[in-house]
């Protein structure tokens, strides 16, 4: 079996992650922040141990704005949600995942703020004049999709947050498909909420996402309850993490993210230049072949879309699974704008999405696959 869907959730995750899921389960499984014992402090103190890895790899001033919930997706409501404006407009991009398009739906139904998608002016990603031209007197908050998880697509957040910082408005980035092999440094890049996936850039396990908050002024809970401080209290702590952290957080996947990051910090540039390496070579060999290819060659980040003339992107999906063992991601990859923007409204879009641990044997496997796809249908 060749795994090529990285994208929604990685498959092998290296040693510092196993371990640390097995301390997870057999030495820190007491609930941390609950109770004074030493079993909860010793898991309260990995997870803080975890909470300082991620502030200093995205330079985030203080680590207690690292916030822990369910998922990406929970974080990027959070970040959506509590810091919403009535009457305010927000601007996103066409390479939305659901995750942001729906909570801003939501708003815009409920009659509380307006939104523009913004659209990239050039192949690639979107520049900053493309949110510029967005920007309305009510505007108070942009948000990119860092890196596509349709095709690979690249927000130039820096100029962005440029931009941000300038008209003095909210920037909020979705690095579920870049953190851990881009660099993102929150306050170069004047970032007020970096949402991330930890299974994902981090190999740990899924259940776990996290809001990175450089704004905690500006961003109210959208959800309440326990937090194991101020029982007494009816009223949801004003002091971070535990304003926005409620019930109890997923330790092991906490830990294996501990793990993950300590993997990520000692092989980054690895990391980064051999899904450059892949994603690049697949894209020449593949350049040859009369497919349709929607990843530009420059924007080699491991996240690669295609279709073969004639074939709904699920038959072709199947095909690789059923007969070559190969598994993409075929249909609509929770993006909606972004399938309208590239035209695939009808066929979706066949994703091929790499790891660390994907190889050259196995991009090659699936070159020949698709060859062998399109001799069948005489196309070669
Ligand atoms: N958002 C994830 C994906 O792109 C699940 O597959």
């Amino acid at each position: 079996m060749i795994y090529l869907d990285n994208s929604a959730t990685t498959l092998i995750k290296p040693k510092e992650v196993l371990r640390k899921i097995n301390l997870a389960v057999t030495k820190f499984s007491a609930n941390p922040g609950r109770s004074g014992h030493k079993l909860s402090i010793a898991a309260a103190l990995e997870v803080e141990q975890t909470r300082q890895k991620l502030a200093k790899m995205f330079n985030l001033e203080d680590e207690n704005n690292v916030v822990f919930i369910a998922n990406c997706s929970s974080s990027l409501n959070l970040a959506i949600l509590g810091s919403v404006k009535d009457g305010g407009h927000i601007i996103c991009t066409e390479n939305e995942h659901n995750s942001v398009l729906r909570p801003l739906e939501h708003l815009k139904e409920q009659g509380k703020i307006e939104y523009t998608v913004a659209t990239q002016s050039k192949i690639g990603g979107i520049r900053r004049e493309d949110i510029e031209k967005c920007i309305r007197k009510n505007t108070y908050m942009v948000i990119c999709n860092h890196i596509s998880n349709v095709n690979g697509d690249v927000c130039d957040i820096k100029e962005i947050g440029k931009l941000c910082k300038e008209r003095d408005l909210l920037f909020l980035v979705d690095g579920a498909q870049s953190a851990g092999h881009e660099k993102i440094d929150m306050q170069e890049n004047n970032i007020s909420f970096l949402a991330i996936a930890p299974h994902k850039g981090f190999y740990s396990i899924q259940g776990l996402g996290a809001l990175l908050v450089s704004k905690p002024e500006c961003l109210s809970p959208i959800l309440f309850g326990g937090t194991g401080t101020n029982s007494l209290e009816l009223i949801q702590p004003e002091t971070l993490p535990e304003r926005f952290e409620v019930g109890t957080i997923a330790t092991p996947a906490i830990l294996a993210l501990s793990g993950g990051i300590d993997f990520v910090n000692e092989n980054f540039n690895q990391i980064h230049d051999h899904l450059d390496d892949l994603t690049t070579f697949l894209n020449y060999e593949l350049s040859y072949l009369p497919i349709k290819i929607y990843t530009a060659t420059e924007n080699a980040k491991g996240v690669f879309a295609f279709n073969i003339p004639g074939m709904h992107s699920n038959e072709v999906a199947n095909i690789l699974n059923e007969k070559y063992g190969i598994c993409v991601r075929g249909g609509y990859h929770c993006a909606a704008k972004k399938h309208e923007a590239l035209g695939l409204l009808d066929q979706g879009a066949v994703r091929a999405s790499i790891s660390y641990f994907t190889t050259f044997s196995d991009i090659q496997k699936l070159i020949f696959a698709i060859k062998s796809m399109l001799k069948c249908k005489k196309m070669i």
